[in-house]
């Protein structure tokens, strides 16, 4: 694996690392409204964000490249409102899948068909990362983000459960 390569993998891991954070950090503003369904799915959220990393770390780890983690930059705290929050969520997923593409494209460049290989599961994984910020979206501003509509909503969002992504276990 190549220098040039190795470097982006790594900022990769990072950028997805910070989004872990990023909605940890969303999941608090939730938990201290007492938004207890909207908090979990960002902690689920955060938790898939994390396998992300680690998935991009054991193919570093397997293909003979070098580990560097770097810093992680600090998210906001300072959130609007509910709808902000998910506002911000798809405008984050949209650079990661632009930073996703970049790095597929650098595999082709590199003739790296391995890597290129590897990250068709990301591709695909950000469609459904920008789908499901979308719906949300759609969701609060049909159902408004206040009383009775907005109390199906949080229950709604506290159905779900994390499953480890399939990229760390197949
Ligand atoms: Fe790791 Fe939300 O993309």
């Amino acid at each position: 694996m190549n220098n040039t390569i190795c470097t982006a993998l790594n900022q990769q891991i990072n950028k997805e690392f910070f989004s872990s954070y990023l909605y940890l950090s969303m999941a608090a503003f939730f938990e201290n409204q007492n938004l207890k369904g909207f908090a979990n799915w960002m902690r689920v959220q955060a938790k898939e964000e994390n396998d992300h990393a680690m998935g991009l770390y054991n193919h570093l780890l397997e293909r003979g490249g070098k580990v560097e983690l770097g810093e992680i930059k600090k998210p906001s705290t300072d959130f609007k409102d509910i709808l902000n929050i998910f506002e911000e969520t798809l405008i984050h997923e949209q650079n990661i899948t632009k930073k996703i593409h970049e790095l597929y494209e650098l595999s082709t460049t590199e003739k790296d068909f391995a890597l290129q290989s590897f990250l068709k599961w990301y591709v695909d994984e950000q469609v459904e990362e920008e789908a499901n910020a979308q719906e949300l979206i759609d969701k609060v501003k049909i159902l408004g983000g206040k009383g009775e509509a907005l109390y199906l909503l949080d229950r709604e969002l506290s159905a779900r459960v994390y499953v480890p992504a399939t990229i760390l276990t197949k």
